[in-house]
């Protein structure tokens, strides 16, 4: 719940004193209540929402400056390191952690929801082989929506909850059909015998001919920190997309596909890509230097560091760090990309370009090698992102639709033509 504070902000405005509420939450710094200030005739000015809470929310928490990452009030290493991915799930998506009751039903629940209407097949077909598996989903995540329309209310929590559990269900046989079709080798059904990730990677990397295929249990430890990793991050463009398109009451699946469209940028979810692109651009040690000075120069980024609020160190990134380093000792790995972004990372700390800014690793820094060992292709890596991120958004549209909501409608500071005089004589020539 919100509390009005006894403070106020005012603003001085044409000779007049506009008294705007204070308002704080649990945690975090406390906002000043503008919807007021529209009455004046006045908009605030925030483009890329630098300083605008856009919704209250009770998932997820962060303080940047402080690399602090809570899910309904936990930390995300001691959830990564103590609870798996369904749990996690469903601590999101209703507010605490299962019993062992809930989390058998949970998981019942989930795994009898993962095969995809067979019809679906036919919509694969209609990508080119070599369509970008985020393609792919953006087209069959929306496509579901066409499967579950009439007869769904968005306002029934009861139509809510299953259509969280499909969704999350289905994610992983989406994902791991985008990319058998892009591969060429036949889909792989889900076996509800296998845990979460064990499941994807099944999907993922067994095969018909391959009768023995035992899905590794270190890979499939590691999936599944990388699930809980990316889960919730609160309101970043992705969620903010999927609870903007489900302001205007639309179909959740088609929600889901716009915060998978947003999720798809280089400076969201297609970092993690991006970085390992960079890796291979660069080569060996011996070029980082020379990297490092077109970074300064700007004519590239540096993928993988910076992040829009953690402005000391990304939490995500510590737990990533180390399984990363468990993932490659348990694979007997040595490999020389790491070597190359270990470099980068050390120079980039120590360099007063990275330190002026508050740049640092984030998530994506590490994921992309994780990834890459565990044998899941470049073009993959935005698809696992959107699969573990898909309860977060499932959540948050939940949230928005569990009170009284406004179609999200922002304003703008118009800087074209004034109005004129349609002459088709002059207009024309
Ligand atoms: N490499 C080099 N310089 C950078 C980088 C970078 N990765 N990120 C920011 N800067 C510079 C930027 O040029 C600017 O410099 P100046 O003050 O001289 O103009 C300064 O740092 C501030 O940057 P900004 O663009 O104002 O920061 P932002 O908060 O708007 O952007 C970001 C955040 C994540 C979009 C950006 O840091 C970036 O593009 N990083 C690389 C892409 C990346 O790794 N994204 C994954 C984010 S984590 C996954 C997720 O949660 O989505």
């Amino acid at each position: 719940m919100t509390n009005e504070s006894s403070k106020k902000a005012v603003l001085s405005l044409d000779g007049k004193q506009i008294d705007l509420p204070i308002l704080s939450g649990t945690l975090g710094p406390d906002v000043i209540d503008v919807k007021d200030v529209l009455t004046s005739e006045y908009f605030t000015f925030d483009p890329g929402f630098m300083a605008t809470a856009s919704c209250e929310s009770k998932i997820t928490f962060i303080d940047g400056d402080k690399g602090i990452l809570l899910h309904r009030g936990y930390p995300i290493d001691q959830l990564a390191e103590q609870a798996n991915y369904l749990e996690v799930a469903y601590l999101l998506l209703k507010g605490e952690l299962p019993n062992s009751t809930q989390k058998a039903e949970f998981e019942h629940l989930v795994s009898t929801h993962t095969m995809v209407h067979d019809q679906l097949r036919k919509f694969f077909e209609g990508f080119r082989r070599d369509a970008h598996p985020m393609a792919v989903m953006c087209g069959v995540v929306g496509a579901l929506s066409a499967f579950y329309h009439d007869g769904l209310d968005v306002s029934d929590p009861k139509h809510g909850e299953i259509t969280a559990i499909r969704l999350i269900a289905k994610i992983p046989t989406l994902a791991a059909m985008s990319y058998k079709y892009t591969s060429g080798q036949p889909f792989m059904y889900p076996r509800n015998d296998l845990n979460y990730a064990e499941n994807f990677l099944y999907m993922m990397f067994a095969t018909p001919a391959d009768v023995d295929y035992k899905v590794n249990p270190v890979l499939a430890k590691a999936m599944d920190r990388i699930f809980i990793l990316h889960a919730d991050h609160e309101q970043n463009a992705s969620t903010s997309t999927v609870r903007m398109a489900g302001s205007t009451g639309a179909n959740p699946y088609a929600c889901i596909a716009a915060g998978i469209a947003a999720l798809w940028g280089p400076a969201h979810g297609g970092a993690n890509e991006a970085v390992l692109k960079m890796l291979d651009e660069i080569g060996t040690v011996e070029n980082v230097a020379a990297f490092m000075e077109k970074v300064k120069t700007k004519e590239v980024k540096l993928m993988g560091f910076g992040h829009r609020v953690y402005k000391n160190f990304d939490p995500r990134a510590k737990v990533m760090k180390q399984t990363c380093d468990e993932v490659l000792a348990a694979l007997g790995i040595n490999d020389p990309q790491l070597t190359l972004a270990l470099e980068l990372e050390r120079i980039a700390l120590s360099d007063p370009y990275f330190i002026e800014r508050k740049l640092y690793p984030n998530v994506d820094f590490y994921s992309g090698i994780i990834l890459k060992a565990i044998g899941i292709p470049t073009s993959m890596f935005t698809v696992i992102f959107a699969l573990a991120r898909t309860v977060g958004w499932i959540s948050h549209w939940l949230e928005m639709h569990s009170a009284p909501y406004k179609i999200a409608r922002p304003r703008q500071l118009y800087t074209g033509s004034p109005q004129r005089d349609f002459t088709p004589e002059k207009d024309r020539k």
